[in-house]
């Protein structure tokens, strides 16, 4: 499959259309932004490591029982996916308090929660994907109270199948956003990307940061944060 016109880019990736109308290629780049879009960088690599972390994470949660927008990976960087509208609604599920959470309740980074805890953001970037309760959402018609209902119980499923197999690497999984599509038939499917730019991996036992927050807080080492995330998680570099 060809990619043909480019339908949209995004801060991270690209999304071409193809010869086939329900079909698109994803395209991931490896510039790199944070606090909506006001810090930019290039993280080199990171498009070939999101791709094919992205892709293997798609399985392994289809094999799950997760329905995905995922068809075949074309190249390092491009992905063929089912083509989705875009539920705007941005589906953050914690386990362990951090970022904006910590910052929000004053709290330290660290707490290992009880139960996992859900939050939805409105995708928006001129507001700053502000956040957003069930009932704004369906005020706003952003989705159905059908929809939303899928989505928690996906995202928390999606939580516990990925949260398993990260410790299995050598990871805690502390919070992750995802993103959601319908298809043309209504269903929900999970879309977008599940990488070290959209999770917080941290290293089981040192709690090393693993993922983006190495470049939003100029960390350093955060080709090697990625690499490493590879590493244990595809078992290689290339
Ligand atoms: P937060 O603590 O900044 O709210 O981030 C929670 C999780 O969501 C974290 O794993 C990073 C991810 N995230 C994105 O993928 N995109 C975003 O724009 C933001 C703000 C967070
Ligand atoms: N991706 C978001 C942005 O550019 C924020 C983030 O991941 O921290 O702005």
């Amino acid at each position: 499959m060809e990619k043909t016109v480019q339908l949209y880019e995004g801060k991270a990736k690209k999304v071409f259309a193809t010869s086939d109308e329900s079909l698109a290629i994803v395209s991931y780049k490896d510039d790199a932004t944070a606090f909506n879009g006001e810090k930019k960088g290039t993280i080199l690599g990171k498009g070939v490591i999101n791709n094919r972390l992205t892709n293997r994470l798609m399985k392994l949660l289809a094999e799950n029982g997760i329905p995905t927008h995922f068809v075949e990976e074309v190249s390092e960087r491009e992905t063929l996916v089912k083509k989705v509208s875009i539920v705007p609604l941005e589906v953050i599920i914690r386990n362990i308090s951090a970022g904006s959470f910590a910052k929000r309740y004053g709290v330290e980074e660290g707490i290992v929660f009880k139960a996992p805890t859900i939050e939805f953001s409105y995708k928006d970037d001129a507001l700053g994907d502000p956040l957003i309760n069930d009932f704004h959402a369906l005020a706003l018609g952003l989705a159905t109270q059908s929809d939303i209902d899928t989505i928690r119980t996906y995202a928390f499923k999606i939580n516990d199948i990925l949260k398993a197999f990260m410790l299995e690497h050598g990871i805690e999984l502390v919070d992750f956003k995802l993103e959601f599509g319908k298809l043309p038939d209504g269903t929900i499917v999970l879309a977008d990307e599940i990488s070290p730019d959209t999770c917080r991996f941290w290293d089981v036992t040192t709690h090393e940061k693993l993922d983006k927050d190495r470049f939003r807080r100029d960390l350093g080492g955060v080709e090697d944060a990625y690499n490493e995330v590879m590493r244990r998680l595809l078992g290689d570099t290339n």
